[in-house]
């Protein structure tokens, strides 16, 4: 068996607290088959461990625009596909390759506006501090755990 490759991320990505954290073990390299994705949760930390095209990772289990778990999304190639609002991310450099529908703010914090998708109605914007609320929520890039194989298991460095 060849060895597992680890997804190297941009160092700005990296999750705070993780610098000098200790690796903790998650779960054995072969339970996390190419083209699959597993929830690890310590505490109040979810964490994604993904096996993608082009890796392995570990990110928060939590969308960056609204916090839904990619765990129940999808994964295709390198890409993750939020369960809500179409947002999609790119696990090889942390961007969003989707917008959201609901529109907001990027990373870098320019507006875009709500979009529907083909085949779909297009729903009556909301407002008032709804509207507000969705123009101002800001779709933040993926941040990564520093992650290692080690005696077969997939070991991620945790906060304490
Ligand atoms: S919570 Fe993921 S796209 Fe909205």
């Amino acid at each position: 068996m060849s060895p597992a490759r680890l997804l190297p991320f941009p160092p700005a990505l990296q999750a705070p607290g993780t610098a000098e954290a200790s690796f903790t073990a998650t779960v054995p390299l072969s339970e996390l088959p190419a083209g699959s994705m597993r929830r690890f949760t310590r505490g109040d930390l979810d964490v994604l461990l993904v096996h993608s095209e082009a890796g392995i990772a570990a990110v928060d289990d939590r969308c960056p625009h609204m916090s839904a778990p990619f765990s129940v999304g999808q994964l295709e190639g390198c890409v993750l596909h939020c369960p809500l609002h179409r947002g999609a991310f790119d696990l090889r450099d942390g961007e969003v390759v989707t917008f959201p529908t609901t529109g907001g703010l990027t990373a870098d914090g320019e507006y875009r506006a709500t979009w529907t998708p083909a085949g779909t109605e297009a729903k009556p914007p909301p407002s008032g501090s709804k509207a507000d609320a969705r123009a101002l929520t800001r779709v933040r890039r993926l941040r990564y755990y520093p992650l290692r194989i080690h005696d077969g298991a997939i070991e991620i460095a945790l906060p304490a």
